[in-house]
């Protein structure tokens, strides 16, 4: 069965164990790996360095004359919060104190936005979330530690499917990240094509590391920073 199944997938003639370790490699993890909505708090350094000493600033900048300044973050594919809330604890940090966030969450999973909601993450982030973040931001619980009510107020969740459209207008970051990459190109194209439309003029979208918008017809203007790629909707 394991032998067929590789010989339709073009997978060269192997042993049952080496076909096996294959069609994990190849098909079984990554579509495990979405759906476990695998992610972690601050999570790639480099791009959330971009994100406060470039895209932040540039944005302050830009709306720092306004009367009641918003700045809209949309976690797109968020799975169990730990990007939106990163994002809130980073904003939290180094917004001017007139600014107001406003960051969305969104999933097609119900369970991982439950999740979120919930707030509450076993002892491992000790790991990835920086001591002096946890100690300012979350209250120590039996079995892990919850984001306080400050941080988690930030965040407003929604069940959505990309390809649906999101109902979100005039945001100023989007994070597309780890989410596409597991998509066909033309699903891709219409995901990027619905988060444009979210997106308000000069603003900026980050995708996953390991991912590219090479091939698509995407409207945004490739940025190279000392830390990391991003793209910015001209
Ligand atoms: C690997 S996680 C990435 C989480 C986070 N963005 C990060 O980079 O750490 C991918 C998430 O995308 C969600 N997802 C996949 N397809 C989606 C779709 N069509 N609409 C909304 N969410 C989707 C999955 O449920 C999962 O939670």
């Amino acid at each position: 069965m394991l032998r067929r199944l590789a010989f339709f997938l073009g997978i060269p003639a192997l042993e049952p164990e080496s076909c096996f370790l294959w069609i994990h490699a190849y098909i079984l993890f990554p579509v495990e790996h979405m759906y476990n909505g695998l992610t972690r708090f601050f999570r790639n350094r480099d791009q959330l360095k971009t994100l406060e000493y470039l895209v932040i600033p540039e944005i302050v900048k830009k709306k720092e004359g306004y009367d009641n300044p918003v700045l809209r973050i949309w976690s797109a594919g968020c799975s169990t919060g730990e990007e939106p809330y990163s994002i809130a604890m980073l904003c939290r940090e180094i917004l001017p104190v007139n600014f107001t966030i406003r960051i969305t969450g969104t999933d097609i999973n119900s369970a991982s936005l439950a999740t979120a909601k919930k707030g509450f993450y076993s002892a491992e982030i000790t790991s990835d979330v920086p001591a002096r973040f946890l100690e300012r931001y979350f209250d120590v619980k039996p079995g892990g530690f919850r984001l306080r009510g400050s941080i988690r107020d930030t965040v407003r969740y929604a069940q959505q499917n990309l390809t649906a459209g999101s109902g979100l207008s005039r945001q100023d970051i989007v994070l597309l990240r780890n989410v596409n990459i597991y998509y066909d190109k033309s699903t891709q194209q219409e995901i990027l094509n619905e988060v444009r439309k979210s997106m308000d003029s000069c603003s900026y979208l980050f995708i996953g590391e390991a991912e590219s918008i090479f091939g698509l017809h995407a409207g945004f203007e490739f940025v190279y920073t000392d830390w990391s790629v991003l793209y910015r909707k001209c």
